[in-house]
């Protein structure tokens, strides 16, 4: 261990000496100020809801579900299984292995109404996740200097990608039931953009899930204007009190370009996700794709195929479904009990998260630093505007460790917002 540590060191024949220290010469990096250039405009690099906690603070902000959510088993073994298969030491083809490419294209199809053309095997891309996803089609479908329309509040990991990717952002506004599809009109027809970047199935942060009717309407909207619909579908898996209607299924003629991630539902360590792209899109993203990663690792995709076609994989979905309502239901209501002054805009039907307003006059970044500094850990909502924020929220997600420490983080809340004006 010391030898391992840098400690000590043998020589053979001699014996075990303390390790001489070197003085340690300070780096001089300055060079690198000329040689990189002005920063990028991307602004920070890492989310807050990227950080890793010490044991004893209570994480509201983490985007990924704990470990007691996840179906640890079934991977497990669907990792030794796929390490004694072929995919352990051969390359997998670009668009991804066969049979997964299969599973997604027959899922999407499953919720296909009657009449709609199914996507074929040859439709789907397999990804290292849908980050790099919505990179490979900010850049292929977008490009640098043109526009794409975004919810507002939206993803801030699709913020990243889209301002790493040079594209310019166009803010629609969004609430609990989507985007108004005359403001998506208006706003397709100013900035000229032919893409929309949304998500219609518990959005993050929003939790919002778009009605079938709304749907159509938009889809009617993207389809009018010779457009692209960008449907991030990251909470499939992760439906409480209604089902997915993913519009891709009713999207015959390329309209809609379908995202859909295993990785907060099987393993954030598989990465694995797939996109659903039709005609010369999809040739584009698979350029782009490709000149980024090659391939998808054989051996994830095999394992996590393995663990979605296994009969404990639905029972796993049913369980996660009555975890999730009741962490949500906890978290929801140790608000309205122990800080009322925080308002709840909407419950989300599914997802991880709740979206949270603050009170008039409190500012979202100092407010969770003090309550990092009573030991809760939220995420500021600043991250999730494409623009200025048009108020001051934050975002807990209800899928960390420790759901029983959620109503002492409520109080915590609560105490740091103080009491409510006007109310006994
Ligand atoms: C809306 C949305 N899209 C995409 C992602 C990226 O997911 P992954 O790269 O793990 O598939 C996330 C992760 O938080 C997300 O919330």
């Amino acid at each position: 261990m010391l030898a391992a540590q840098g400690l000590v060191e043998s020589r053979p024949g001699v014996g075990t000496f303390v390790r001489a220290r070197r003085p340690a010469r300070p780096a001089d990096y300055g060079w690198q100020t000329a040689a990189l250039g002005p920063p990028p405009a991307q602004g920070r690099l890492l989310s807050s809801t990227q950080r890793t906690l010490a044991p004893d603070l209570i994480g509201l902000h983490s985007g990924y579900p704990a470990q007691e959510l996840l179906p640890g088993r079934l991977v497990r073994a669907a990792l030794a299984r796929a390490a004694r298969t072929e995919a352990a030491g051969t390359r997998s083809p670009p668009a991804g292995l066969p049979e997964l490419q299969a599973w997604f294209a027959a899922e999407l199809a499953e919720t296909a109404p009657a009449g709609a053309t199914a996507p074929s095997d040859r439709d789907v891309l397999v990804l290292p996740g849908s980050q790099s996803g919505l990179s490979s089609l900010f850049r292929a479908l977008v490009g640098p200097g043109r526009p794409l329309l975004i919810e507002s509040p939206s993803y801030w990991g699709a913020i990243l990608a889209a301002r790493q990717a040079g594209v310019v952002l166009v803010p629609v506004p969004s609430g609990p039931r989507g985007p108004e599809p005359a403001e998506v009109e208006r706003a397709l027809e100013l900035s000229g953009a032919r893409a929309f970047y949304a998500q219609p199935t518990y959005a993050n942060p929003t939790g919002a899930q778009w009605s079938p009717r709304r749907g159509e309407e938009l889809l009617d909207v993207v389809r009018r204007h010779g457009a692209f619909l960008i449907e991030d579908d990251w909470a499939h898996d992760l439906a409480i009190d209604s089902d997915p209607r993913p519009l891709a299924a009713q999207d015959g003629d390329g309209h809609v370009i379908y995202l859909r991630s295993l990785t907060k539902s099987v393993s954030p360590a598989l990465r694995v996700a797939a996109v659903v792209a039709r005609g010369p899109a999809r040739d584009r993203i698979l350029a782009d794709h490709a000149a980024g990663s090659m391939y998808v690792s054989g051996l994830l995709q095999a394992a996590a195929l393995d663990v979605v076609a296994q009969p404990g994989w639905e029972a796993h979905r049913r369980g996660l479904r009555r975890q999730l309502r009741e962490r949500r239901d906890l978290l929801a209501g140790s608000l309205r009990e122990h800080a009322p002054a925080a308002t709840l805009e909407h419950l989300p039907l599914g997802g991880l998260n709740l979206w949270v307003r603050l009170p008039e006059g409190v500012e979202a970044e100092g407010f969770a630093r003090e309550c990092e500094g009573r030991g809760v850990v939220i995420a500021p909502g600043g991250e999730w505007f494409p623009a200025e924020p048009a108020g001051a929220y934050v975002r807990l997600n209800y899928s960390g460790p420790r759901p029983e420490r959620f109503p002492e983080a409520a109080r915590v809340i609560g105490d740091v917002l103080g009491p409510v004006v006007g109310q006994g």
